[in-house]
């Protein structure tokens, strides 16, 4: 069976930066699988390397070493060009700031992706109709992301990531600018999404979302200390 592994797997996997003269160690030998329909929040102090773990996931960057597989196929190594197309079809991110288009609706925004993977444009509309209808945002359609509380912002920017059904969710902070009540939606939206089936990594601060999640892994100092 072609769908039985680990959607995600990392064996062995370093990151460095060059600052200058200066190298610095962002992930010194990170391995971790994750399962197909689980929800993993990756927790540990700023500047451990979760954020540099989770772009290596999502294919917005390269390790230094080490192979990383998605959804059975090797990512480490891929062009840009591979990488962009993989994105689109196998990949969801929702980042802290929502990253919205801001001259487009809402309804716009979460078609994007669509339009990208070239669904034609009935399709692309009723899909995203659809979508802000399961984040509870029908009646924003219309609305631009100034127009929107910051909670809904990143409604949209959920929907948007589920644009092109991805195996995968990975979210990066994604309560981090939210009042906790908003926050609080949030979480429960992601709760929802694993129950219906997405694969969810999530990057956070927030006791809370780690606390939904169903497991957590410790990142200290570029390792992961307990998973
Ligand atoms: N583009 C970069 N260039 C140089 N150093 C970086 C870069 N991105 C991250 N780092 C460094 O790598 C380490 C891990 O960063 P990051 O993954 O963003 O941590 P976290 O998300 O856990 O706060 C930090 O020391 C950070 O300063
Ligand atoms: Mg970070």
């Amino acid at each position: 069976m072609v769908d039985s592994g680990p959607i995600v797997s990392l064996l062995d996997v370093r990151r460095d930066y060059s600052l200058g003269a200066e190298r610095v160690h962002a992930l010194q030998g990170v391995s971790l699988d994750v399962e197909r329909g689980d929800y993993v929040a990756i927790v540990g102090p700023s500047g451990c390397g979760k954020s540099t773990l989770l772009n290596l996931i999502g294919v917005i960057d390269q390790p230094s070493s080490g192979t990383v597989t998605i959804a059975e196929k090797r990512v480490d190594g891929m062009s840009d060009r591979e990488a962009t197309s993989f994105r689109l079809h196998n990949i969801g991110f929702v980042f802290q700031r929502f990253y919205l288009m801001p001259i487009l609706s809402a309804l716009e925004n979460v078609a994007l992706p669509m339009a990208e993977a070239k669904l034609r444009r009935e399709e692309r509309d009723a899909r995203a109709a659809e979508l802000l209808a399961y984040v509870g945002l029908s009646s924003r359609e219309r609305h631009r992301p100034s127009e929107l509380s910051g909670g809904e912002q990143q409604r949209v920017a959920i929907a948007r990531a589920l644009a092109n059904h991805p195996a995968l969710l990975l979210a990066d902070e994604p309560t981090g600018e939210l009042d906790a009540r908003t926050g609080t939606e949030i979480i429960s939206l992601f709760q929802r999404l694993n129950s219906d089936g997405t694969t969810i990594v999530v990057v956070t601060h927030d006791e809370d979302l780690a606390k939904a999640a169903r497991h957590n892994v410790h990142m200290r100092d570029g390792r992961i200390v307990a998973a």
